[in-house]
């Protein structure tokens, strides 16, 4: 199996590796010079890769002065846990010229990588996902940070990493649902892209099941993809909004099921939604194709129990929300079609309430 790097060309350009069964300790001696580092990962994850990646760091000249463990699941970006892991890191000694290694998914990268860019104003971050998701989004792009009760997201930095190393390899303990909660995404960014990653959503099935090739493509195509994004619009003036593409009424969801929706299928009902307002919006007839590929990725269409009134409510907090013409109005990115997404469609209260009905109960 081939290993590919993608640059993320930003100011300070960043490599993403991806292969199966990478040689660890090569791939992150070509980027940093052996050192002191620590290694964050999640109850689940460090138990099943830790010892591995240490060993791997340790044979190749880095000295690994603690691992962190926090629990797995999304209650751990929060400011305590955030808190305890940078006072743990002054316990072990980490320096100002250290790395911290995150080893993880989405909860790890994005509080880990907060660790890593305020400890000491920022010490290196080397990002390794372990989940689909984390592969094909979050590990990518320098967003990281933790909620607040108040909300999702809320406290937080662009951090870039100095190396994403994703092994797929590592996949092959994650359970179903997570892959299709990664899957989500990937769809996200093939409808948003179009052309050739789109038309390798066809491979859903394949990845799915677990092969290799497949995998490597659509977590490749993700990553070209974001990265092309990032390098246009790294701190989300404009054109990166569109990675939120069905995440305005899926962040609702998620809040009004007091977050017991996971996450790609809060996404998968919100992208829905969206397509439904395009249809009014543009004529847009892409609802059955949204619905094919949520099917072959074992996606719901609807996020069932949720309360209408609460998923406005909760729109209503979401901090990506803009006022327009000093009215409070809702911004939306649809699409025109596939691989041409609008962002910043103005979408009234009424016009939201209809869409996230289309998608409830
Ligand atoms: N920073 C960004 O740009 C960005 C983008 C998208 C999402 N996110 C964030 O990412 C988070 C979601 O990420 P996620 O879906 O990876 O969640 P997660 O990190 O909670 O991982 C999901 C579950 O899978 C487990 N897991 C991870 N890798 C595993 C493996 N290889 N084997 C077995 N189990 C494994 C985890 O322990 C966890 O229980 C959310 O907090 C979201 O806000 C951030
Ligand atoms: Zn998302």
């Amino acid at each position: 199996m081939p290993v590919d790097t993608v640059e993320v060309p930003v100011a300070r350009p960043y490599p993403v590796v991806v292969g199966t069964g990478l040689d660890l300790g090569a791939v992150v001696s070509d980027v940093l010079p052996p050192g002191l580092c620590a290694v964050i990962s999640d109850s689940t994850v460090g138990p099943l890769y830790t010892a591995q990646v240490r060993e791997a760091l340790t044979a190749a000249g880095w000295r690994v002065t603690g691992e962190i463990q926090v629990p797995s699941g999304e209650k751990s970006k929060s400011m305590e846990v955030y808190a305890d892991a940078v006072g743990r890191l002054a316990r072990m000694g980490l320096t100002r010229d250290g790395t911290v290694f995150a080893l993880g998914g989405g909860v790890v990268g994005d509080l880990g990588g907060f660790v890593a860019g305020t400890y000491m104003r920022g010490v290196d971050l080397v990002m390794l996902p372990t989940s689909l998701l984390s592969m094909v989004d979050s590990a990518v792009g320098g967003k990281v940070g933790v909620d607040l009760p108040e909300g999702k997201n809320l406290v937080g930095a662009f951090v870039r990493p100095r190396l994403v190393a994703a092994d797929l390899q590592w996949l092959g303990t994650l359970p179903e649902r997570e892959i299709s909660n990664g899957l989500a995404e990937s769809i996200k960014m093939g409808l948003l892209s179009g052309g050739d990653y789109f038309g390798d959503l066809g491979l859903i099935p394949a990845a799915r099941s677990g092969d290799p090739d497949a995998l490597q493509k659509l977590v490749l195509h993700s990553i070209r993809f974001k990265a092309r994004v990032v390098a246009e619009d790294e701190m989300e003036g404009g054109l990166r909004a569109i990675l939120n593409y069905g995440h305005t009424i899926g962040h609702a969801l998620e809040a009004a099921a007091n977050y017991n929706l996971p996450h790609g299928s809060a996404v998968a009902a919100g992208m829905v939604a969206a397509a439904t307002l395009a249809r009014d919006r543009f004529d847009a007839d892409l609802i059955s194709v949204h619905e094919n590929l949520l099917d072959a990725a074992g996606l719901p269409r609807h996020a069932p129990d949720v309360d209408v009134d609460r998923a406005l409510a909760a729109m209503g907090k979401d901090k990506k929300r803009t006022a327009i013409d000093g009215r409070a109005a809702h911004r939306f990115v649809l699409l025109e079609d596939i691989g041409e997404p609008i962002r910043n469609v103005p979408v009234s209260e009424q016009e939201a309430r209809e869409a996230i009905g289309a998608v409830v109960g």
